[in-house]
C-alpha cells in the first residue's frame, strides 16, 4: 500500500503517493528527476548519494522516502541562486576539482553542511567533514583547496 508523504525539495513543496520500502535516492531520482543526486553502492558506503535534509548531509539510498514526510530536501540542483553558481560550485570548476563528476554532489553538499557550521575549516576538518564521500578519481588535493576556497568566499560575502 503507498503511503501520501508531502515534503519540500529545492524550496518547492512536493506531494507524492509512494511505496512505504521506496528510497529517497530513487524518489529524486526516478519520479521527480533530480539526477543531480547519484547513486553508488546502494549501501552508505560511498556518500555519492548525500543531499542535505533539513540542513544535514544523509545518504539518500539508505533513507526511506517515507521518513522525509515534513522535512526539507536540498539537492545540487536546487544550490544555484537567481542563476548565479554557489561559490562552493565556482571553486569546484575554477580549481578543476570535478574529473568524472560521481561524487561531487554528495562532496558540494557535504561541504556546504561543514561551511555553515564552520566557514573557516581547515584542511583537517575538511577532510574529516568529506570522509564520508568516496572519489574514486582522487580528486581529493583539488576538492580540499575548493571547499577552503569556497570558504573565503562565503565568509566574504556572507553567504550560506
Ligand atoms: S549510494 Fe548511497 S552511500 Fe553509496
Ligand atoms: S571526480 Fe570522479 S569520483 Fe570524484
Amino acid at each position: 500500500m503507498k503511503s501520501a508523504i508531502e515534503f519540500k525539495v529545492n524550496g518547492e513543496r512536493r506531494q507524492l503517493e509512494v511505496e512505504p520500502w521506496i528510497t529517497l535516492v530513487e524518489v529524486l531520482r526516478e519520479i521527480l528527476h533530480l539526477t543531480g543526486t547519484k547513486e553508488g553502492c546502494g549501501e552508505g558506503d560511498c556518500g555519492m548519494c548525500i543531499v542535505l535534509v533539513d540542513g544535514r548531509p544523509v545518504n539518500s539510498c539508505l533513507m526511506l522516502a517515507v521518513d522525509v514526510d515534513g522535512r526539507e530536501v536540498l539537492t545540487i540542483e536546487g544550490l544555484a541562486e537567481g542563476g548565479r553558481l554557489h561559490p562552493l560550485q565556482e571553486s569546484f570548476v575554477e580549481r578543476g576539482a570535478v574529473q568524472c563528476g560521481f561524487c561531487t554532489s554528495g562532496m558540494i553538499l557535504s561541504a556546504k553542511a561543514l561551511l555553515e557550521e564552520d566557514s573557516g575549516a581547515g584542511e583537517e576538518e575538511i577532510k574529516r567533514g568529506l570522509s564520508g564521500v568516496l572519489c574514486r578519481c582522487g580528486s581529493y588535493k583539488k576538492i580540499i583547496e575548493a571547499v577552503q576556497e569556497a570558504g573565503e568566499k562565503m565568509k566574504e560575502k556572507g553567504r550560506r
